[in-house]
């Protein structure tokens, strides 16, 4: 099978997650309940994947890089956090369920948001769309640092000062962007959230939410924290606040062997890599008359590594179900994500989208480039 599905979950992972991860489940008590050695190391290796997580994303302090089940339970802790007593957000028109859907839930409490047009290759006129979008109930920007439709990546760094000139929360969803794309909690954005298991080579079930010292919310959830077990008020120390019940230490610890794995092959090659296939990728299939393109050749100043395409007149279902039987794996239809496809105008036919890893070779995307070419509707 020809892995092409990275966007969704990365696959395979590394040999060391899953050894990391098979160690934590072998021997492994509950971190930080109890005193006794096995519950102390377990804590530990907690503490060392959050300095681990820290470092990757430019953090001195480890205590705000928060555990989560992933990059959805980040994002709605997060956005309900911000929004528990009302407000504007401004979002892109890329962004995908896990942000639009817990703002229409916070509808019926009078939460209003607006979705700004996103210009790739044309940072200034999407800095004037968020701007225009502003309004005197806003109190926060959240976007996607990537698409993960269309891989346009949005110029977060310029959109986060303009979101701190007009005193905003600055959000990323960085689903798709951590581990491949620079991202440095020292350029001031306020809450980053990023799934474990895409591009940090992590276990499902893991995610992250990055706090600046500015950020200030209040929990999802409550419960046991293994800290202030006399108070039935919920710890507001961090990581605590945000950590109720046991933590997830097998796919936390297979989470740190995945960032590892990225730290030593190095972001910007992984990213380097990632272009290079998708940019063949983009080649090949537009020399395809069959084949419909819908964004311009991935540049990586604009794009990250992930690239959707349609066959004229073939539903993306259809067409990656005859991918899959030939033995390519893709994601086809709305991702989760109908605003990326209405903005591009592919809300009916969906799409199929193509995300290397960096386990990915020059030959698999080849196979697809042919496979594409063969096929018979
Ligand atoms: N959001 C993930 C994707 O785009 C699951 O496939």
């Amino acid at each position: 099978m020809i892995y092409l599905d990275n966007s969704a979950t990365t696959s395979p992972k590394p040999q060391q997650v899953l050894d990391a991860s098979a160690r934590a489940l072998r021997a492994s008590a509950n971190p930080g309940r109890s005193g006794h050695r096995m519950s102390v190391e377990a804590g530990e290796r907690i503490y060392s994947a959050r300095k681990t997580a820290a470092d990757l994303f430019g953090m001195e302090d480890e205590t705000r890089v928060i555990f989560t089940p992933g990059c959805t339970f980040s994002l709605n802790t997060a956005i309900k956090g911000i929004f528990s007593k009302g407000g504007h957000a401004v979002v892109s028109n890329l962004e995908h369920n896990a942000v639009m859907r817990p703002l229409e839930a916070l509808r019926s409490e009078g939460v209003t948001y607006t979705a700004a047009a996103v210009y790739p290759g044309d940072d200034d006129a999407t800095l004037d769309s968020f701007r225009r979008s502003i309004n005197v109930n806003t109190k926060a920007i959240i976007c996607t640092h990537a698409s993960n439709v269309w891989g346009i990546r949005l110029p977060v760094e310029r959109i986060c000062a303009l979101a701190h000139a007009y005193g905003l929360y600055m959000m990323i969803d960085a689903a798709q962007s951590a581990g491949v794309l620079p991202l440095d909690m020292k350029d001031g954005y306020d809450i980053v959230c990023a799934a474990g298991h895409k591009g940090l080579y992590g276990p499902m079930g893991t995610g992250l939410m990055l706090l600046s010292e500015k950020a200030d919310i209040p929990p999802l959830i409550t419960g046991g924290t293994g800290s202030g077990s006399a108070s039935l008020i919920q710890p507001q120390e961090l990581p605590d606040r945000f950590e109720s019940g046991t933590l997830n230490l097998p796919g936390i610890a297979g989470l740190e062997a995945g960032i590892s794995f990225v730290s030593a092959k190095g972001k910007e090659n992984i990213l380097r890599h990632e272009m290079s296939l998708v940019r063949r990728a983009y080649k090949g299939l537009s020399a395809n008359k069959k084949v419909r393109l819908y964004t311009p050749e991935p540049d990586e100043s604009f794009f990250a590594p992930v690239l959707s395409f349609n066959i004229e007149g073939v539903d993306s279902e259809t067409a990656a179900a005859q991918l899959a039987r030939r033995g390519i794996a893709v994601r086809a239809g709305l991702h989760c994500c109908p605003a990326a496809h209405r903005a591009l105008g592919t809300l009916d036919t969906g799409a199929v989208r193509i995300s290397p890893s960096a386990f990915t070779a020059a030959r698999d995307i080849d196979r697809v480039i042919q496979t594409v070419r063969e096929l018979k509707f």
